[in-house]
């Protein structure tokens, strides 16, 4: 069965290559406001996205946290709301004894406020190929089926968030996503949110997420936006380019 064999090489080589990765780029760090940025808007609710925040690797970094957006509305001279809700879309998949105790303490403090509605864990881990690896019939079938393969779960996840950011209630909303370092698994799901909701290129996506991140992003998260990218053409009709120009 060679091309069992096969498969199974590429996932351990991918299990192992992500172990690695995490934990030379995103090992435990502190909350960075520099990472923080604001994503989109609705009419007094916000969509920002940024890194862990945790302080000392176990303390939620509430008041950091809203500083650092509220400092944001102001430098865009957006106004800024007395109070507002937090709401904490976390990406984190808890493969290390950091990611799990991360997830942990923002459960439980969304908890002790009595607002664990407000705090959402959506593990994201990216794609081991690349479209560009395929035919084009194949890249076009998988494309067409997305949905179904998809572990990340981009398209309800998205709509989620398109829906908390849309409906407005008494209490603004700051809807807040994170992954560990701010660039990665949160760049990918920016960038998704940019392509489909901004009409914006896959290169456009990649040259957004390269300039937050002052690095490459992991080839994981660039494939799964790729990706999507060729859903949005294929299966969603949209006139998007899924290509590198460079
Ligand atoms: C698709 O976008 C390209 C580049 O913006 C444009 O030149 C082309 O006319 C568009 N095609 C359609 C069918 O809208």
């Amino acid at each position: 069965m060679p091309f069992l064999s096969t498969k199974i090489t590429l996932l351990s080589l991918y299990i192992l290559t992500f172990f690695v990765i995490q934990n030379t780029f995103v090992a435990c760090q502190d909350f960075k406001p520099e990472r923080v940025h604001l994503v989109d808007s609705y009419q007094g609710n916000y969509l920002f996205r940024g890194n862990e925040p945790i302080i000392g690797g176990k303390t939620f970094a509430y008041a950091e946290l809203n500083q650092a957006m509220i400092k944001i509305l102001q430098d865009y001279q957006f106004e800024v709301p007395t109070t507002f809700q937090l709401i904490d879309l976390n990406f984190l998949n808890g493969f290390t004894n950091e990611e799990y105790g991360n997830i942990k303490v923002e459960e439980n403090w969304f908890k002790d406020y009595s607002q664990s509605q407000n705090f959402f864990h959506w593990p994201i881990y990216g794609s081991v190929t690349n479209p560009e690896m395929y035919t084009e019939d194949v890249r076009t079938e998988k494309a067409l089926t997305f949905d179904n393969w998809d572990g990340d779960r981009i398209t309800p996840r998205l709509k989620i968030t398109y829906d908390l950011l849309h409906k407005v209630e008494t209490l603004p909303k700051f809807i807040y996503f994170h992954c560990e370092a701010g660039s990665d698994r949160t760049g990918e799901f920016a960038g998704c949110y940019k392509m489909l909701h901004f009409g914006w290129d896959y290169q456009q996506v990649i040259k957004y997420d390269t300039e937050i991140a002052g690095r490459k992003m992991v080839i994981f998260n660039s494939n799964h936006l790729q990706w999507y990218c060729y859903y949005l053409k294929e299966n969603l009709n949209m006139n998007i380019s899924c290509e590198l120009e460079y």
